[in-house]
């Protein structure tokens, strides 16, 4: 634990993994089994007022299909729009690095699907790339640097099954001289984090990289709250499963007796605070038992607990928090219907 394992993508042999293995490692550095710090979040999550649970447990087995399925709604544009952006502008992001080679890092990568756009445009400049993602399941790292060893032979992947932070350490001590980075951080990460994280996750990421390597970072821009209150409240009803899966979770892990259909997912557009706050509400009086941990959780009627905030952007919003964390902002581009936003920050040198 804490070591990093130099995984070489052999297990069992029964698969094409030798063919790859030469081209693949995942380092190991998670610091603290899963179900050891939903214990402390629960416990302090469930006694704190408001009550409030980490985004980072939605994603279970199921959660994560749930999530796949959000990122297919019709409501759900963030996804689409980003694609649609990295499909039509991925040379144009390729071109704003001149120097070869490029490598590629990127922060929770999960299952790389957008990032193929970029690697394609990348491999059409240089004869080989090292893809460097970063992601808390290592599951989602293996999945997807099969596919992409597989998709492209020229290819290597050095992979971290880590938080943000210990990988980012880690990726600076290793990191060779030659040529520059392109560091991904997709979709509406940065959403998730409030504006002292967010400034502290982009200027620890600033100190690894160099004057002139460049962060292309996804951001949900600042709209009618009823097109982003429907993005976080479909009417198929799948968002409000992938939060209540939360609970289920609960109750399949610690043996818990929460009444799913006592509670309703709650998504309410801030608008004061630019931000997306996602609950899980009680209906009626409660009280919920986690017997495996001892813990008895009582609720009001209408009692809430807090489990996400998405937050929107404008360009001019990004600019500052690009500025004051040791960037610049380059371009930007949008999807056609202007509701997205990807951003090309460029290190500024200290
Ligand atoms: N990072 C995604 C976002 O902010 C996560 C997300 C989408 C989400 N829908 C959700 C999180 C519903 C909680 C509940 O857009």
């Amino acid at each position: 634990m804490g070591q990093h394992a130099g995984t070489h993508f052999k297990r069992g042999g029964e698969d094409a993994d030798e063919t790859l293995g030469n081209r693949l490692v995942i380092h190991n550095l998670v610091q603290e089994d899963t179900r050891t710090s939903f214990i402390k979040d629960l416990r302090h999550g469930l006694t704190a007022q408001p009550k409030r649970l980490p985004p980072k447990y939605f994603y279970d087995e199921l959660g994560s299909q749930l999530f796949e399925a959000i990122c297919l709604l019709p409501e759900y544009y963030p996804t689409r729009a980003e694609n649609e952006i990295l499909t039509r502008h991925a040379d144009e992001i390729a071109d704003a690095l001149d120097c070869t080679p490029v490598s590629l890092l990127e922060l929770g990568s999960g299952s790389a699907v957008k990032t193929k756009r970029l690697i394609e445009a990348l491999l059409r400049r240089q004869d080989d790339l090292l893809y460097i993602p970063v992601d808390i399941s290592q599951s989602a790292l293996e999945q997807s640097a099969r596919v992409l060893l597989q998709s492209y032979p020229n290819l290597r992947v050095t992979a971290y099954a880590s938080d943000y932070y210990t990988a980012l350490v880690r990726v600076s001590e290793t990191k060779d001289d030659r040529g520059c980075t392109l560091a991904l951080f997709l979709g509406s990460n940065i959403g998730n984090f409030d504006a002292e994280e967010a400034q502290k996750f982009l200027r620890s990421l600033r100190s690894v990289l160099r004057a002139g390597d460049a962060l292309l970072i996804g951001a949900d821009l600042k709209k009618q709250p009823e097109v982003l209150e429907a993005a976080y409240d479909d009417v198929l009803g799948i968002t409000a499963a992938f939060n209540l899966n939360l609970l289920a979770r609960i109750n399949r892990e610690f043996d818990a007796d929460f009444d799913l259909r006592a509670f309703k997912h709650v998504a309410v557009y801030n608008e004061p605070m630019g931000r997306i706050e996602m609950y899980i509400e009680s209906t009626r009086a409660q009280a919920v038992h986690i017997r495996q941990l001892e813990i008895e959780a009582r609720f009001e009627p209408g009692e809430r607990i807090h489990t996400e905030n998405s937050y929107k952007y404008t360009v001019a919003e990004l600019s500052s928090l690009a500025i004051s964390t040791g960037w610049t902002l380059g371009d930007t581009w949008l999807d056609g219907a202007e509701r997205f936003s990807s951003n090309l920050f460029i290190a500024v040198a200290d």
